[in-house]
């Protein structure tokens, strides 16, 4: 698009992760720090909004000037500030809108609001350049499972999403069900290791004739099975009992989930004729979902996120930024978060 030259500053506490990263022209990851609040969580079992803010307050300061220092630069030397606007949790979002404004005031710098989506797709662009347009794009996080179609830079159409639970969401339950610790969803993966796939035909929902998903039907599936089994069980409020079959469920489960997100991001990259997949977010680092995508797309090219991008960073906000600034986006410093905002 451009090679002119861009040094941001990104910032992100959409949900649980407060993070800073200066990226140079979109690409060159000079820093990139991250202070996860997840083991906090952990004995929620989920994220617990407000002290996801009040953590992030704590950490937000800590962490910018990590990364300052980190990438051996002082506000001097940086372009613009760029900062997740949404969508996310709104009093994790606003912490870090408003650290953001109060740098680009103080430096009187540029500011830029940034979609957390967009940011997820744009940690493929700190690798991959020049991927060819028309991308398909499916992006699958504890909050999301879309199915995007991006003709060129910064141009989004939306074809579908999840209808129910976003697939991380699922694994994160499941994985609760099972047991096993928060966030879920690579403890599922561990779990799955050496269990039989096809132990337990759960149910793939293809909504056929959409691009959209819903995934909780296979959590109750999951649910209903472990019940049978058990009839005492209380999943998620109490450890399961030794002796069921977890690698086996989370195997089945697993084999589930990535079967149908697999089938219909490469169903919808061919209606499309795109020449490119990305997959990108939290869940785009499970193995079996890379595996049964590059078998289901053959010689279409599906391309991830390196692993250490894959979930929550700010890194991926200043390379999307880095677009938006070079084609002259520039935003007030008065906008607001926006906790529900569509890619569009
Ligand atoms: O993108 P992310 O860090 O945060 C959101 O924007 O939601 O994604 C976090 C989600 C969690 O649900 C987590 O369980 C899931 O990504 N996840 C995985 C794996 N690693 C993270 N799900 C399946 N397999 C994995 N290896
Ligand atoms: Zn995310």
């Amino acid at each position: 698009m451009t090679s002119r030259f861009s040094r941001i500053l990104g910032i992100e506490t959409s949900c649980d992760e407060t993070a800073a990263a200066v990226v140079e022209d979109g690409q060159a990851i000079l820093s990139n720090v991250i202070s996860s609040q997840a083991d906090f969580h952990a004995q929620y079992g989920g994220v617990f909004p407000e002290m996801a803010s009040r953590m992030h307050i704590e950490a937000i300061h800590p962490v910018i000037t990590q990364a300052l220092s980190d990438a051996n630069t002082t506000l001097d030397d940086i372009q613009a500030i760029a900062v997740t606007r949404g969508p996310g949790l709104p009093g994790s979002l606003i912490v870090g809108v408003n650290a953001a404004k109060g740098l680009a005031l103080g430096g009187s710098l540029p500011l830029l609001g940034i979609s957390h989506l967009e940011g997820h797709l744009y940690s493929l662009f700190l690798v991959e350049r020049a991927a060819p347009f028309p991308v398909l794009c499916l992006i699958v996080s504890g909050g999301h499972t879309e199915l995007v179609l991006m003709s060129d830079h910064l141009q989004y159409k939306r074809l579908g999403g999840t209808i129910d639970d976003a697939a991380g969401e699922a694994f994160d339950k499941v994985g609760r069900m099972l047991g096993l610790p928060y966030p879920g969803g690579p403890h599922v993966e561990k779990a799955a290791i050496g269990g039989d796939a096809a132990a337990y035909p759960f149910p793939r929902a293809w909504l056929k004739g959409t691009h959209n998903f819903s995934f909780s039907g296979l959590k109750t599936a999951v649910l209903r099975e472990l019940k049978r089994q058990t009839p005492s069980i209380r999943p998620g409020e109490e450890p399961p009992p030794p002796g069921l079959p977890i690698a086996d469920l989370a195997a089945s489960f697993q084999s589930a989930i990535v079967e149908v997100l697999a089938a219909k991001t490469v169903n919808a990259a061919r209606e499309h004729k795109a020449k490119t997949i990305f997959i990108a977010g939290g869940v785009s680092a499970n193995k079996a979902l890379r595996d049964a995508t590059e078998t289901h797309a053959g010689d279409l090219p599906v391309r991830f996120p390196p692993l250490n991008l894959c979930a929550d960073n700010a890194a991926m906000i200043a390379a999307a930024a880095h677009f938006r600034f070079m084609a002259g986006q520039r935003d007030p410093l008065d906008f607001d978060v926006k906790p529900n905002w569509k890619l569009e």
